[in-house]
């Protein structure tokens, strides 16, 4: 049969017989490629099927269990997933090479194979190596099957003798499927073998764990084409250097998306950080100025981070202003608010602005803590001793109220704080420590007077 033409765009997947300079479905330039396929793939799918093999039902038709799921055992990745990954369902872990994706897979092996069985297909390590890395983790899971191989119909031959209750493909991107003529790791491949996959998890009840490598600019390879056909998306990020690592969920059909899994990777594999507020905060220097205490919510989590900025005299013309861990354009604005508001000029200053421990805080209530930081460092007079601090600034630099003010106010209690700056705002009485500090305030100014 004759082969055909189709032009792929490699950022989002989208398929046309033409091609185009700008992708007209991302408008990404210069990423669409050549691709021969032969008709029977590409007319492959619900149209060849005979008829008479699906039928339309009413919901109440439907049969259901209850809404099984595997526990890993890991406490922290079973909160990410929602509680556990449903039986059926498809997930893929995201993120950077050398993160720790296949470690997390392996070692959540180790519980699930106490009332299930896994198959490990990896594409990119040898059995041996597998073999040393279970050894260096210090697991041993009695149902684990691994299969080294990378050719999909053999992976789904093999998986079909096994019948295993829980697949787990490490990575998409390196299996391919052999009718398919297009390179491993393409957006052809993925898209072709993913969809293999997400149609063997629905018509035969297995998990699947699928491990996807992001690309340099933090997009999983074609992520869109990915992202529509699963069940749940988990990013695992971390700064390298750091040895803590962030699970996030960024799309989950069977829970919520907030909840984030903290570990840290150590000489035995991936640990849990039960208590992140306590690691975040390890090592906060107690009398030192431009530093300030705030307390985001991940999820219902309520985690405390140290917020440190530097502001020192610009030795050019244009101050430079730089930040981790926080939002850039959130910064340059609370720095115009302060100038505005405050009348402290940092126009003749740079300013730096970090997150300590690599974490990312998005959210609005740490607004408050980073310009109590900035003004901290300002005067080079460091916030009185035990000192937490939260709440969203607005443009005429009043506070706004943020949510679950009492939680994030028990867990700067449970870690040893003594006092919080807030804004005003109904606090209910939902069993608040008593001996706690709360320090209620309607504008930046009075933030400020407060501690400074
Ligand atoms: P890995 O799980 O292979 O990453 P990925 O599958 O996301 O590419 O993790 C590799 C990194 O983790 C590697 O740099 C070494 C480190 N590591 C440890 O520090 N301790 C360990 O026990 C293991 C297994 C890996
Ligand atoms: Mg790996």
């Amino acid at each position: 049969m004759k082969e055909k033409t189709v032009y792929l765009c490699s950022e989002c997947g989208y398929e046309n017989a033409k091609w185009f300079g700008k992708c007209p479905s991302c408008g990404a330039w210069n990423t669409m490629s050549e691709f021969k396929v032969k008709p029977e793939v590409q007319t492959r799918g619900v149209l060849q099927k005979p008829r008479g093999l699906s039928k339309p039902s009413t919901l109440s038709q439907i049969e259901t269990r209850d809404e099984e799921r595997f526990l890993s055992g890991i406490g922290e990745l079973d909160r990410v997933l929602g509680g556990g990954a449903v039986h059926g369902s498809f997930v893929l872990v995201g993120g950077e090479p050398g993160i720790g994706k296949s470690t997390l897979l392996l070692q959540m092996c180790q519980e699930m194979c106490k009332n299930a069985t896994v198959l490990y297909v990896s594409g990119e390590e040898s059995l041996r190596q597998i073999k040393l890395r279970a050894t260096r983790l210090k697991i041993s899971p009695p149902s684990l099957f691994v299969l080294a191989e990378t050719d999909m119909e053999q992976i789904l031959a093999e998986t079909d003798n096994l019948a295993p209750d829980i697949l787990i493909v490490d990575s998409i991107q390196t299996v391919y499927r052999a009718e398919v003529s297009a390179a491993p790791g393409g957006a052809t491949q993925i898209k072709e073998c993913a969809m293999a996959l997400m149609q063997y998890a629905k018509s035969h009840n297995v998990t699947i764990f699928i491990v996807g490598h992001v690309n340099k600019e933090g997009a999983l390879a074609g992520p869109k084409i990915l992202e529509h056909m699963v069940d749940c998306v988990l990013y695992f990020e971390g700064e390298p250097s750091g040895s803590f690592r962030c699970l996030r969920a960024a799309k989950n059909r069977y829970g919520s998306t907030n909840e984030i899994g903290v570990f840290e990777m150590s000489d035995h594999g991936l640990l849990e950080v039960e208590n992140p507020s306590a690691a975040m905060l390890a090592g906060h220097p107690a009398d030192a100025s431009g530093n300030c205490i705030a307390c985001t919510m991940e999820g219902t989590r309520p985690i405390l981070a140290e917020i440190q900025a530097l502001v020192a005299k610009t030795a050019f013309g244009v101050p430079r202003r730089t930040a981790a861990g926080v939002d850039y354009n959130r910064m340059v604005l609370l720095l115009a608010i302060l100038e505005k508001r405050a009348g402290l000029f940092l126009s003749g200053s740079d300013t730096y602005v970090n997150v300590v421990g690599g974490m990312r805080l998005d959210e609005p209530a740490v607004d408050l803590p980073m310009l109590l930081a900035t003004v901290s460092s300002f005067r080079d007079k460091p916030l009185p001793e035990g000192v937490m601090a939260f709440g969203e600034v607005g443009l005429t630099g009043e506070l706004r109220a943020v949510s679950a003010a009492a939680q994030r106010i028990q867990e700067a209690w449970r870690l040893g704080f003594h006092t919080c700056i807030m804004p005003r705002q109904d606090l209910g009485d939902k069993g608040l420590p008593k001996e706690m500090n709360i320090v209620q305030v309607q504008n930046i100014a009075e933030a400020i007077q407060a501690v400074l």
